[in-house]
């Protein structure tokens, strides 16, 4: 398949299944909205925003100006595309080198991100650089401990593995973040469970819906996607559990 065809399918996959509002989403809004300061003129950017969930609920929940960015221009458009009036300001870059000044936000947000950057230090970097002394970088991430525990990776242990690579484990993040300036980090862990009847989930598992399942060889997709159908042929419902954790770091 051809690169725009498989970031066109997987932005769809995304825009599908994670536009949604679900209780970790609110949750994690509430959480957000913290450390937002209530003045007009507080700026807000979540890089690496995929179609824009947060972005689209912080801005209708503050007064700030909320700036969206990707590197994918699909999931830019699409986000652009759901915005109706919220405003935000959609940007295509690169995490690791936006346009924007130095110190010029209060909040940053990096939420399932760093993972999929090329170079992960270069990513923290560029939101210390762009935030102002005082301001806070939240980073959504899964520990690897957490990883264990997901739904779609017990199913999938070999996009587990490739995550568990991709994905610096907590206590390094929270090293990186502090040989940065960052500092009083704290953490708040989120479960999510979604319930699917049996097609639907199937069909979720189908699109593969996060990059590590994608990066699988069709041939183990398959392997694992039939011993699953099997698994679950005799049930009306399929339970999905999934756990992440929220990083705040302060500059
Ligand atoms: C797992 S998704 C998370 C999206 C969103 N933050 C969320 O939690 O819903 C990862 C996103 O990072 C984007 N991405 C990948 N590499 C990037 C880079 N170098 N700079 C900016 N965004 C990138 C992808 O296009 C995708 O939208």
């Amino acid at each position: 398949m051809a690169g725009d065809q498989r970031a066109s399918d997987y932005a769809a996959s995304f825009g599908k299944y994670r536009s949604q509002t679900t209780e970790t989403t609110a949750a994690l809004i509430r959480a957000v909205l913290r450390y937002v300061p209530s003045s007009r003129g507080a700026r807000v950017i979540d890089i690496g925003c995929g179609t824009g969930r947060y972005a689209l609920q912080l801005a209708s929940a503050t007064e700030a100006q909320v700036f969206a960015t990707d590197l994918s221009r699909e999931m830019v458009e699409q986000g652009r595309e759901r915005d109706n009036g919220e405003d935000v300001s959609w940007v295509l870059s690169d995490a690791c080198r936006t346009p924007f000044a130095d110190q010029s936000f209060d909040v940053a947000l990096l939420f399932l991100v760093l993972h999929v950057v090329k170079d992960s230090k270069m990513g923290l970097e560029e939101a210390y650089r762009i935030l102002r002394p005082g301001g806070y970088c939240l980073i959504l991430t899964h520990s690897h401990f957490q990883l264990d525990r997901q739904t779609l990776f017990r199913l999938f242990p070999e996009a587990r593995k490739l995550n568990k690579r991709r994905m610096l484990s907590l206590t390094n993040l929270k090293e990186r973040a502090r040989e940065m300036g960052f500092h009083h980090l704290r953490t708040e862990e989120f479960v999510e469970a979604a319930t699917y009847s049996r097609e639907a989930f199937l069909e979720k598992v189908r699109s593969r819906p996060n990059t590590s399942l994608r990066s699988m060889s069709d041939a183990d997709f398959q392997r694992r996607y039939e011993a699953l159908e099997a698994a679950v042929a005799g049930q009306e419902t399929c339970t999905e559990e999934s756990f992440s954790t929220l990083l705040v770091a302060h500059k």
